[in-house]
């Protein structure tokens, strides 16, 4: 281990310990932290300074690729005379890594101040065996790399357009959205206006669709900046989330090549106070430091996870906020912040806001006009005037869900994967920090999304010194976790379950979603599969109104039997609470059906401390009124008061329900082929 390997120089060091790989990367080499995951390929790319690598994501080890591609030395010649550090900031520290077409990566780095683009090529498919970067031709990376290696940027490929959030000037003065690449103009945000960009570092930028419809396609970046003029008092730093339409052709007479869709609303993340004082924390200077895109069934509504940091003599603090896009929407499509002039307060606007209303993009779906160049001028005017939103986008459930403070270290990256566990689905986050550990925290509620627990399932150091993470990808497919730092590259995977014993207590104590004892020892927990024997399902059906015996017993005399709820449309089960139903030894009957006592009815088997699950009943109540209208008679020829279906692990078809008669059991299957 170590840096004085004999291959050092020219591949880095290989560190294996504890299920931990790392690439202690180049003695020349630092600033690992421009990531792309290539799934299909296999292969993790990392951009760094002077170099780009292709490692294999199975094994970081396995035979990794490696391009230099530094500044040229006239390049580094004239950093240096322009008084910057030759040492730190006259490389080529690479930025931009994404794909471009089916055989090429698009790639920028710095340049020592005088960014520069690239074609990598990678071949199609992974048995190519291709990294090779294009050298005969060089693009100027002006509006896509930063000059300033320390300036924050973040950029997207979208159907060969490059979406960049960074400054675009030696100076670093001039900061920017741009769309570049591609048939199109470019186009970029109004220049030298304070109220679009102010000072911005941008964090992350992503596309989210805002219907089916592609034409409504928008570009949400995500960054911090220094607060509008009179927005806010003192010198606060502000998050933002930013909206685009990726149709945008910019105006026709005035905003010329400049966006016309853009809008920016602050992102909120405060945490009540001691006392109950709300600002206390929201006044300190915070910082946006990362964001997350967790994808759900549907691509218009993902959950987006923010990591912010706050800082000052007397407190030191990170919080996780989640948000969700509806609240995002209503505060785009609420009133616009305005003044009036220079020494006006800044106000929700009140006046008519011109038609089709700015933000919205041109398409068949919302109608009206074909191109942001066909906008009427007050449109366009307006929207020049009037790009922040005066409402702020507050998180799910008004708080943070983790926050830590009192701790010598601050979160830097954050990834969430799903976790499909025996109780129901999980968000597990991986948080980087900035003294080189990554913390795995998942949250449970207690009774609600207002009341959350927050539990550390483990801790890790990844680099051997302390130094901050700067990148994090998460791979499903491999089930691994790989960051980056000033120092390397590691990989960890994302469950260790055989650290929590061989026993089943510390297995099932230590609420990791990803492990489940199954008996002999504690694994991965895969939801196809189920741990002891095979869980028996069923589907029984209920009359709204009556009541339900739904049989249960376990086979071992001394073990508990417990129920658990998952209703549809949720992600999680819960307790089956106690007011409704009465527990037997026998199972579960609940007296009066209603409608939100459908859904799945897992009955599990606790024993020494272990739980079991043994049976799964699907429940279906119909009501009452499609039994009138499908039954001649109505529902008095129905049941009674007393129906129920469903059996027991012990005996299937056995006498189960209460008041439960072979002449129900027929009429039930009429009254099914029925339905
Ligand atoms: C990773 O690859 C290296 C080099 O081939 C090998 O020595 C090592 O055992 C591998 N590690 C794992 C965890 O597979
Ligand atoms: C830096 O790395 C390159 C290979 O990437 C190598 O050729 C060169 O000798 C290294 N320079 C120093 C000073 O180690
Ligand atoms: C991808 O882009 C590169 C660079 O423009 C080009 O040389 C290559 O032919 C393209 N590949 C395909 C499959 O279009
Ligand atoms: C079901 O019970 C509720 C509450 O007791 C009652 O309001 C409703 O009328 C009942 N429905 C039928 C169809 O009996």
């Amino acid at each position: 281990s170590g840096k004085a390997g004999n291959l050092g120089k020219i591949t880095g060091t290989m560190v294996e310990s504890s299920n931990l790989i790392t690439f202690n990367g180049l003695t020349n080499s630092s600033g690992y932290d421009t990531f792309l995951l290539d799934e299909e390929r296999g292969r993790l790319l990392v951009g760094a300074e002077d170099h780009v690598f292709s490692f294999d994501l199975v094994n970081l080890s396995r035979e990794h690729k490696q391009i230099a591609w530094p500044a040229t030395p006239s390049k580094r010649d004239e950093c240096k005379w322009a008084g910057k550090d030759l040492g730190k900031e006259c490389s080529n520290f690479i930025r931009v890594l994404q794909p471009y077409n089916s055989t090429h990566l698009y790639i920028c780095g710095t340049g020592a101040f005088h960014p520069i683009c690239a074609y990598l090529e990678m071949g199609k498919r992974a048995e190519d065996n291709i990294f090779r970067l294009e050298s005969s031709h060089f693009e100027n990376g002006r509006g896509k790399s930063p000059y300033d290696p320390k300036m924050l940027s973040a950029s997207i490929m979208l159907d060969g357009e490059l979406y960049s959030g960074t400054s675009a000037d030696f100076m670093g003065r001039d900061f920017a959205i741009f769309r570049t690449l591609g048939e199109h103009h470019p186009i970029r945000t109004e220049q030298h206006d304070s109220r679009w960009l102010n000072d911005p570092r941008f964090v992350g930028v992503n596309l989210i669709p805002e219907s089916d419809n592609p034409e409504d396609d928008k570009i949400f970046l995500f960054f911090k900046e220094n607060a509008m003029d009179g927005e806010h008092t003192g010198k606060a730093t502000i998050a933002r989330i930013g909206q685009l339409c990726k149709n945008d052709l910019g105006g026709h007479r005035s905003l010329v090549n400049k966006w016309t869709t853009f809008l920016k609303a602050r992102l909120t993340c405060s945490v009540p106070g001691l006392n109950g004082i709300d600002t206390h924390f929201d006044e300190l200077r915070k910082e946006l430091c990362d964001v997350f895109l967790m994808s759900s069934k549907d691509p218009k509504n993902p959950v987006i996870y923010a990591v912010f940091t706050t800082s000052s003599n007397i407190f030191k603090g990170s919080a996780v906020c989640m948000y969700n896009m509806a609240d995002i929407r209503r505060v785009f499509l609420g009133p616009y912040a305005h003044r009036d002039g220079p020494t006006y307060q800044w106000v929700p606007f009140q006046g008519r806001v011109p038609y089709p209303r700015p933000g919205t993009c041109p398409s068949k779906t919302f109608g009206g006009f074909d191109s942001t160049k066909d906008l009427p001028d007050d449109v366009i005017t307006f929207a020049r005037g009037h790009p922040a939103m005066f409402n702020p986008v507050h998180p799910i459930g008004g708080r943070p869900i983790v926050v830590r403070t009192d701790v010598d270290y601050q979160f830097s990256q954050l990834v969430v994967d799903k976790v499909e566990a025996e109780d129901g689905q999980y968000d597990v986050m991986f948080i980087g920090t900035d003294l080189g550990t990554v913390l795995k925290v998942v949250t449970i509620p207690r009774e609600s999304w207002h009341d959350l627990e927050e539990v550390v399932l483990e801790e890790m150091t990844v680099f051997r010194e302390p130094t901050p993470i700067t990148a994090m990808e998460l791979s499903t497919k491999q089930q691994q976790l790989y960051l980056g730092s000033a120092l390397g590259v590691s990989q960890m995977p994302l469950h260790r379950c055989e650290v929590y014993g061989k026993a089943c207590a510390e297995c099932c104590l230590a609420r990791d979603p990803y492990c489940a004892w199954d008996g002999t020892e504690c694994s991965r927990y895969f939801p196809t599969v189920d741990g002891l024997g095979r869980v028996e399902d069923r589907s029984v059906y209920g009359v709204e109104n009556s009541s339900m015996f739904l049989e249960c017993s376990p086979k071992s005399q001394r073990a508990l039997i417990y129920w658990q709820l998952q209703r549809p449309n949720e992600d999680r089960k819960h307790e089956v609470s106690e007011d409704r139903v009465i527990h037997t030894e026998q199972g579960l009957l609940i007296r009066t059906l209603t409608q939100a006592d459908s859904g799945v009815y897992t009955c599990h088997a606790v024993e020494h401390g272990f739980i079991q699950p043994l049976l799964r009943l699907s429940l279906q109540v119909i009501p009452t009124q499609r039994l009138g209208e499908l039954l001649p008679g109505g529902p008095q020829g129905g049941p009674g008061g007393s129906g129920g279906a469903g059996s027991g692990s012990g005996g299937a078809g056995g006498p189960a329900g209460a008041g439960h008669s072979t002449k129900h059991k027929l009429w039930y299957r009429d009254f099914l082929s029925l339905l």
